[in-house]
């Protein structure tokens, strides 16, 4: 289904295993945007997140080039893949909005000094204080998930004396073929009115809740995503029903949020197309079901998340105790696991690496690379070909700029590591090492059982 793919010339930053700039330097040691990977974890000590800033700025600006040819395009990060607020300012220069799901990730925006006028708020269970936060704050507007929520952020916006503007998010029926749990636009999905609702959703809004500015509708497909025409086919749903939705209340509903999904390459295998490919594909779309339907070019809300910031992303472990079961496996276990980057136990996630330090003429061994946390699921990486491990190698994992420190844990109470930011040799810290200390700071100790 992929082939066609299979032949780009120059493969974009999201079709890429590795950073932009990735080589062996003159001492063998791994070597990205300048910086020697092995001087670089005995620095900043492992586990250790990095973000090469000039692969993140080049994806950025890929999705700025790409969308272009539609100039009433909003590009929106969606924050849940990584949030800090370094990251929120370089996509908030960028001219980017974000999406956001949480008050903890608009209180990272607003102490970042961004506010909130290109920011929606998604999500499926919206708390008053949320609702609230978000309004005070003047957020740009709200993607409605249900009737609990029209009903709370028009009670919110008429207290506060305010009109909210407002998308509804609709599940569209598309099937797209990625890992059940990131899968959101089958009628089956906790997200979302289905369509025969949205009727009802339209009458309340018009009728009752004058707090409300409905302006456009919202869908997301899922995440990870290797088609195309899957964003064609969402277009075609959402504008369809703007068409009926306008004629059959005599509004005029005029933009659309087709959300995120675009996958990139973790391993081999993975074959995704490329922001330009998409975007050609969005924008057709687009203008094939307007001109079909009679109508205004919608504004255009996108809001991608992984592909924004996933290749960019690696983390350094060190190489500790090793395991061989004669004839059947080799465990090499690293400083790290299940708690920084949950997604090979959570979702079969696969991932490639490599060995940092110089290995030259080390010979070439399938390896297992276990976790160091106690659970016999915690494997970030089944069988990898690689060269023969020893304790103390540095081990760098690609591709996990996205929904890694996001869902990291503090399971087993294990510091989360920090993150740097690295650009042509310069290092920077962009989140601290987790200290003891604050590992325990919200822990009580009951003065009746000292
Ligand atoms: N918009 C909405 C409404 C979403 O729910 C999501 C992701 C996005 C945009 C961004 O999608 P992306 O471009 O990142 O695919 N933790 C999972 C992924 C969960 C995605 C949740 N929603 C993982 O690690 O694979």
């Amino acid at each position: 289904m992929h082939q066609e793919n299979k032949n780009r010339e120059t493969k974009k930053v999201n079709q890429n295993i590795k950073p932009l700039n990735t080589k062996r330097n003159e001492k063998g040691n791994l070597e990205i945007s300048g910086v020697d990977l092995v001087e670089l974890a005995k620095t900043y000590k492992t586990p250790l997140y990095v973000m090469d800033e000039v692969t993140l700025r080049q994806m950025a600006q890929d999705y700025k080039d790409a969308f272009s040819k539609y100039e009433k395009t909003r590009i929106l990060f969606a924050s849940k893949a990584l949030m800090t607020k370094s990251i929120a300012k370089i996509f908030s220069n960028f001219g980017f909005g974000f999406d956001v799901v949480s008050m903890g990730e608009i209180y990272t925006l607003l102490s970042s000094g961004i506010g909130l006028s290109k920011v929606s708020f998604n999500g499926n269970n919206k708390s008053i204080e949320e609702i609230e936060y978000a309004i005070d704050n003047n957020i740009d507007h709200f993607s409605v998930d249900n009737f609990l929520e029209l009903k709370l952020i028009n009670d919110s916006a008429k207290k506060k004396n305010k009109v909210q503007k407002i998308h509804l998010r609709i599940t569209p029926g598309i099937e797209c073929h990625t890992h059940e749990y990131i899968k959101t636009g089958q009628i089956d999905s906790k997200f979302g009115f289905d369509l025969p609702k949205v009727d009802s959703a339209l009458e309340l809004i018009l009728k009752e809740y004058k707090n409300l500015n409905l302006v456009g509708l919202h869908a997301h497909i899922g995440s990870q995503i290797f088609e195309k025409d899957v964003y064609s086919d969402e277009i075609s749903v959402l504008l369809k029903e703007i068409k009926r939705l306008n004629d059959k209340f005599n509004i005029n509903l005029n933009e659309i949020n087709i959300g995120g999904g675009l996958g990139v390459t973790y391993v081999e295998e993975d074959n995704p197309y490329s922001v330009f490919d998409i975007a050609d594909t969005v924008i057709k779309s687009i203008k094939d079901n307007c001109a079909k339907l009679n109508l205004e070019y919608p504004l255009l809300y996108i809001e991608p998340g992984r592909s924004l910031v996933c290749s960019s992303g690696f983390s350094l472990y060190t190489i500790g105790s090793i395991k061989t079961i004669e004839g059947i496996r080799k465990y090499v276990a690293i400083d790290g696991g299940m708690a920084d980057n949950p997604r090979p136990s959570m979702y079969q996630a696969k991932y490639s690496a490599e060995i940092a330090n110089n290995k030259k003429n080390a010979k070439k061994e399938t390896l297992t690379i276990a976790g160091k946390f106690c659970e016999s699921g915690d494997i970030l990486i089944k069988d990898i070909e690689l060269d023969e491990a020893k304790q103390g190698d540095i081990l760098c994992v690609y591709d996990t700029g996205a929904y890694c420190y996001s869902m990291s844990s503090n399971y087993n109470r294990i510091l989360k590591p920090a993150m740097v930011l690295i650009n042509q040799g310069k290092v920077d810290t962009i989140i601290k090492r987790q200290t003891l200390e604050q590992l325990i700071e919200n822990d009580v100790l009951l003065d009746r059982l000292k």
